[in-house]
């Protein structure tokens, strides 16, 4: 398949790039800077320049593609209008991208998270959260999964909350930074709650898996981890960087505080038997030993 990809220079889309490129599909990727269209290039994509906000090149690129894989998100978490605003450009650029597939019957991959249920792990029928910071997100992959009515093959990736890969990545590579900042290896409240990850090339199969065999309309879970206690994250990281580990208050991250203090476990059962994903990679305690000081 020749597939169309934004965020393809990303920590996950650049995996994503390489495993499609490996099983023979050819990539057209999204490069909103000369930095970005070499990174494509060198990784064997044709980049396609602009960015989420140039809704033609968006169009462009879905029309020329037999399918679509969408990552790119904005990066700046420095305030909830940033956030808004990311998730409003997101939200345009997945729709004008839907409606170039209404009626061709061609897949649409788009990232999407893991849902938090209270007492247990969520499954892939659980509802995404469609309020909060990031509620927004959710709305929008409602709508695009809901395409599946008119004759596009769409399907959701929800990644747990840390995708990470050579140590880095999501809000375990959150916490380092913070670490880093203040001198201490903080988590929220006791330390108890849960959170699960993935290894970024473990990640990238399930998109190849979705875009190739995915029922129009479905959602799975890309969980390598099911749950792995902050407080443990926190341990690894401040031994890593040599500073105390420490309880500290939910306000010290910002937005992300509240989501931080959340228990949020989520299985990926149903997503291994239906599509044969089986994550081979390290898990997120065996990779945060690769954190340098
Ligand atoms: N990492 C995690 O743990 C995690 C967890 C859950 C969900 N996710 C989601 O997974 C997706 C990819 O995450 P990631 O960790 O790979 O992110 P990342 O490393 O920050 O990469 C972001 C990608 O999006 C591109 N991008 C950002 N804003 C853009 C814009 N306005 N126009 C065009 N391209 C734009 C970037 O292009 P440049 O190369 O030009 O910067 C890059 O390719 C995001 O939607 C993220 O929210 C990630």
């Amino acid at each position: 398949m020749r597939v169309f990809i934004t965020g393809g220079t990303g920590l996950i889309g650049s995996a994503v790039v390489a495993e499609l490129i490996g099983h023979g599909h050819s990539v057209l990727a999204l490069a909103r800077s000369d930095a970005s269209a070499r990174a494509a290039a060198k990784a064997g994509a044709e980049p396609l320049r602009g960015g989420l906000a140039d809704l033609d090149v968006l169009r462009k690129g879905a029309g020329q593609a037999d399918g679509v894989i969408h990552l790119a998100f904005g990066n700046d978490f420095s305030s909830p209008e940033a956030v808004v605003n990311s998730i409003a450009e997101e939200t345009a650029g997945l729709t004008t991208m839907g409606d170039a597939l209404i009626g061709s019957d061609r897949p649409f991959v788009t990232v999407s998270g893991t849902p938090w249920v209270s007492g247990r792990a969520s499954v892939e029928t659980d509802p995404l959260p469609t309020d909060g910071p990031v509620g927004g997100r959710g709305r929008t992959v409602n709508a695009i999964l809901a395409l599946a009515e008119k004759g596009v093959r769409t399907s959701a990736v929800r990644l747990p909350r840390t995708v990470h890969n050579n140590g880095d990545g999501g809000f375990a590579g959150l916490l380092t930074t913070v670490a880093r900042r203040t001198g201490v290896s903080g988590y929220p409240g006791d330390g108890t709650q849960r959170w699960p990850a993935v290894h970024a090339l473990d990640a990238a199969v399930l998109f190849r898996l979705a875009l190739e065999s995915a029922p129009a309309g479905t959602a799975w879970h890309a969980v390598g981890d099911e749950g792995d206690a902050v407080r443990d994250i926190a341990t690894v990281i401040g031994r890593r960087l040599g500073l105390p580990v420490e309880e500290v208050p939910q306000e010290n991250f910002g937005p992300f505080g509240p989501i931080f203090a959340m228990d949020q476990p989520a299985s990926s059962a149903h997503t291994r038997e239906a599509l044969g994903w089986q994550p081979t990679h390290c898990s997120l305690l065996e990779d945060l030993e690769n954190i340098q000081p």
